[in-house]
């Protein structure tokens, strides 16, 4: 049988809507097509005998780290009909999506995904954790009971600049959290990006004693309606983000007034202090999910974006990277840490260190360690000086964070 992969064009809208609310049990009418999804990006599909059998979707999209804004490719609506799959198609089209992502200067790529093993095959890995963290309101007490200076009030989407700038103050210095445009902050944030219904979410900000936003949530409630019993009101807050001590508690204050909530889900950092900060930190049931998985799309362009961390000293290793999937990071790089930035080179003869595409990219990240990765199997080391100069050079100031799901 013949194939091609191609962009989707306007004539094949209809199925790839079919294909994609088939393979996620969505609505498959008109009605149920999320067209502002088709709108935030490129979709391409691999055709049978000149029938659509899989696609996927690339987002171009920005990710800080350390201040640097680097272009990624993000990967989504993955998708293939029943009766096509197992014939290697959604491989293919992964493949083909990396040359395309490189040739459109996009050096990293991230996709969340509950197969994860998939998608290492190709060369992304987890690259980054999240926490929920699950309380009941009447359960918390904030140790400082003090009232801050500032007030709170709610915003919709036509406001998101108010809060944009807050962000971008919090987010440009870690790691993982995406660049947004005005596009993003309405689809994406304001709204969950793949509710066809298009709901507004909620947004509170926190402004400070000078009136200036310092801080805001984002979250949504559900409330659902047991028969015969009271309702059961959920919320669940997407971002926390505080610029201060005096945002912080102002916010978790405004939070804990929503007091006929029968929980509070937070997603947070894995190193929120939330749970130092309350009375009764036992009360709050912690666990950790898995965040976006991270690729190296063009390792040499990665390395050239990426800033090193605060206390990140100079030196060099070198790694041999198997990457078939992505033929041009094949082979041994020199990985060097001058003048607070990184640099990736080719290189001759043996390695320090030497892994796969997919370990290599939690390593890029900080996500996982040299050391970490050698002590696993992940990855071989030769030389245990350079393994642990390599977790020196490849550390990140804070934890990687999935702040944008999609
Ligand atoms: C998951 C899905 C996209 C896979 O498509 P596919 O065309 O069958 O995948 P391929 O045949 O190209 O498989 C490529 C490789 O991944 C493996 N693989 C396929 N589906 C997998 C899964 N669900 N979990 C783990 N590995 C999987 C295959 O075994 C193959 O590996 P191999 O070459 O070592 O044998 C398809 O089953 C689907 O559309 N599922 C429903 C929607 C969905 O889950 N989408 C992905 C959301 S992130």
């Amino acid at each position: 049988m013949a194939t091609e992969i191609r962009p989707i064009s306007e004539g094949d809208i209809e199925a790839a809507h079919f294909l994609l609310a088939y393979s996620f049990t969505g609505d498959r009418s008109e009605q149920g097509r999320i067209k502002h999804v088709e709108s935030l990006g490129t979709a391409l599909a691999l055709y049978d005998d000149g029938q659509m059998a899989a696609c996927l979707r690339i987002f171009p999209l920005q990710t800080f780290i350390h201040g640097a804004s680097i272009p990624l490719g993000g990967v989504s609506g993955v998708a293939c009909l029943p009766e096509h799959r197992r014939k290697g198609y959604v491989g293919r089209l992964l493949r083909h999506a990396l040359a395309l992502m490189r040739e459109q200067g996009q050096p990293l790529s991230s996709l969340f995904t509950p197969h994860p093993s998939l998608y290492r095959r190709y060369g992304w890995m987890t690259a980054s954790n999240a926490v929920s963290y699950r309380f009941k309101p009447k359960d918390i007490s904030l140790t400082n009971s003090a009232p801050p200076a500032g007030h709170s009030y709610r915003i919709t989407d036509e406001e998101w600049p108010t809060i944009a700038d807050v962000y971008k103050r919090f987010a440009a210095p870690r790691n993982g959290y995406l660049d947004r445009d005005e596009c993003w902050w309405k689809e994406a944030i304001f709204r969950r990006i793949y509710d066809s219904k298009r709901k507004l979410g909620d947004v509170a900000v926190w402004a400070n004693g000078q009136d200036e936003p310092s801080g805001y949530l984002v979250y949504h409630s559900t409330s659902e309606q047991p028969p015969g019993a009271p309702s059961i009101d959920k919320m669940y807050v997407e971002e926390l983000i505080a610029l201060d001590t005096n945002s912080y508690s102002g916010l978790l204050r405004y939070l804990l007034a929503h007091d006929l909530a029968a929980n509070i889900t937070l997603f947070g950092t894995v190193d929120e202090p939330l749970s130092l900060i309350v009375e009764e930190p036992d009360r709050i049931k912690r666990e950790i999910l898995d965040g976006f998985m991270l690729r190296l799309v063009d390792l040499e362009k990665a390395f050239a974006a990426r800033p090193a961390a605060a206390a990140a000293p100079e030196g060099a290793f070198t790694i041999h990277i198997s990457d078939p999937s992505a033929p041009w990071n094949q082979g041994v790089w020199r990985i060097e840490s001058s003048g607070g930035q990184l640099a990736a080179t080719k290189a001759d003869g043996t390695a320090d260190l030497s892994t796969d595409a997919a370990a290599f990219a939690a390593m890029y990240n900080g996500f996982l360690r040299p050391t970490e990765a050698a002590r696993s199997g992940l990855a071989e080391s030769s030389d245990r000086q350079a393994a642990a100069l390599a977790d020196r050079i490849l550390a990140t100031d804070y934890p990687p964070y999935p702040s944008d799901f999609f």
